[in-house]
């Protein structure tokens, strides 16, 4: 009989704003029996988030708060992530931005998906001033977060072309399947060479 050797799932905790179809991409992928992370806790600054749908499914721990008080907001957080043991910190359309304090208590452990070839198009629409500069190619990037805005080390990138008929909403569509693969792919990069 061969045994199989068992390995530590890493737990990872997913903060969210929105949808959550990067969310929902990664809990899938963490079923896999060769994923090398599970997702333990949900983090949301909004009670209506519809992404908060998939911690009901699944059965994870979420954590609902307002970040109007950020500093209150963030300890509340911070103890949540510690209790839950978790060791990865993964932004997936959390609109809030973390402090310098937060992200020095979780520092090099945090990342985020971004929607744009960084450097280039930080910050908000990206798509359409993508189209509006008319560039070639957009696409998304996971980096590691830092303290200044969508400027961390890049883990990894996924190109995008734009056709001229591309519209904000075709190419968003384009890229968040990109986001799909390219997210889970940097995690697993991540932790084998973080
Ligand atoms: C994604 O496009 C991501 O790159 C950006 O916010 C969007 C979140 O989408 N940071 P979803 O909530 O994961 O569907």
């Amino acid at each position: 009989m061969v045994k199989s050797i068992g390995f530590k799932k890493i737990k990872v905790a997913v903060f969210i704003s929105g949808k959550g179809s990067n969310l929902r991409n990664l809990i899938s992928h963490s079923f896999k029996s060769n994923s090398r992370f599970i997702i333990s806790l949900v983090v949301s600054n909004k009670l209506n988030a519809k992404g908060l749908y998939y911690t009901k499914k699944y059965k994870i721990n979420k954590k609902v708060i307002s970040f109007r008080k950020r500093k209150f907001a963030e300890k509340k957080v911070l103890s949540e992530v510690k209790k839950n043991k978790i060791k990865i910190i993964c932004l997936a359309g959390f609109m809030k931005i973390l402090s310098k304090n937060f992200i020095k208590n979780f520092k090099g452990k945090i990342l985020n998906i971004h929607p744009s070839l960084l450097p280039k198009y930080k910050g908000l629409n990206t798509h359409q001033r993508a189209i509006n500069n008319k560039e070639k190619f957009s696409g998304c990037t996971v980096h590691l977060v830092n303290s200044k805005l969508d400027s961390g080390k890049i883990i990894l990138k996924k190109k995008v072309r734009i056709y001229k008929n591309d519209t904000a909403l075709s190419l968003s569509k384009k890229i968040l399947r990109q986001e799909h693969i390219l997210y889970p792919k940097a995690i697993v990069k991540f932790l084998t060479n973080p």
